[in-house]
């Protein structure tokens, strides 16, 4: 039987290996939190959320918002298990939620990249996003 990978709708199922995977992730400051069931079981439900799924084991997930008054999906986080990473499966996921963006009559798609982030920002420039000229991300440290 041919593997296949599955791109679909994330359940609470999926939770133990999305925790995995998140955890694998060296700049664990993208995601802020316990990363606990609790943690995701919160994500799923007031987010969008794709799984990839390859022979029943998740590899990668991504998460996102719409934002309809504004027509734009803004892509919360993106995430592959690390053996599995340069395999195309982040560029599926995210084909799946431009999809999912034009299927709904939205426009844009949105995301923040840390400049230091060179393997989504490679995949995004191959996936022809451009940097935006609307928005500069203000910071203030507080002591
Ligand atoms: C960024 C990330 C999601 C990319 O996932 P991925 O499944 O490896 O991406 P893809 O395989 O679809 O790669 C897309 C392109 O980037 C290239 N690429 C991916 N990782 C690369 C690397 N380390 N070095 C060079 N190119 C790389 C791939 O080769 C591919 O290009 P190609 O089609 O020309 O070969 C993954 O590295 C990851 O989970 N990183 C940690 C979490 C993270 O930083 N998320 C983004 C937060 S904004």
């Amino acid at each position: 039987m041919r593997d296949e990978l599955k791109i679909r709708k994330a359940i609470m199922k999926d939770i133990p290996d999305l925790i995995a995977i998140v955890r694998g992730v060296k700049s664990i400051e993208d995601y802020p939190g316990e990363y606990n069931r609790n943690y995701f079981i919160k994500m799923l439900k007031g987010h969008f959320v794709l799984s990839a799924e390859l022979n029943g084991k998740i590899l990668g997930f991504a998460e996102f918002e719409m934002d309809k008054h504004a027509k734009r999906v803004f892509l919360e986080s993106i995430a592959i298990a690390k053996e599995f990473r340069g395999r195309g499966i982040a560029s599926k996921l995210l084909e799946e939620v431009e999809l999912f963006a034009k299927n709904k009559g939205l426009k844009l798609i949105s995301m923040l990249v840390r400049d230091w982030n060179t393997d989504m920002n490679y995949l995004v420039k191959k996936k022809k996003y451009r940097k935006s000229d609307n928005f500069y991300l203000w910071e203030k440290r507080l002591s």
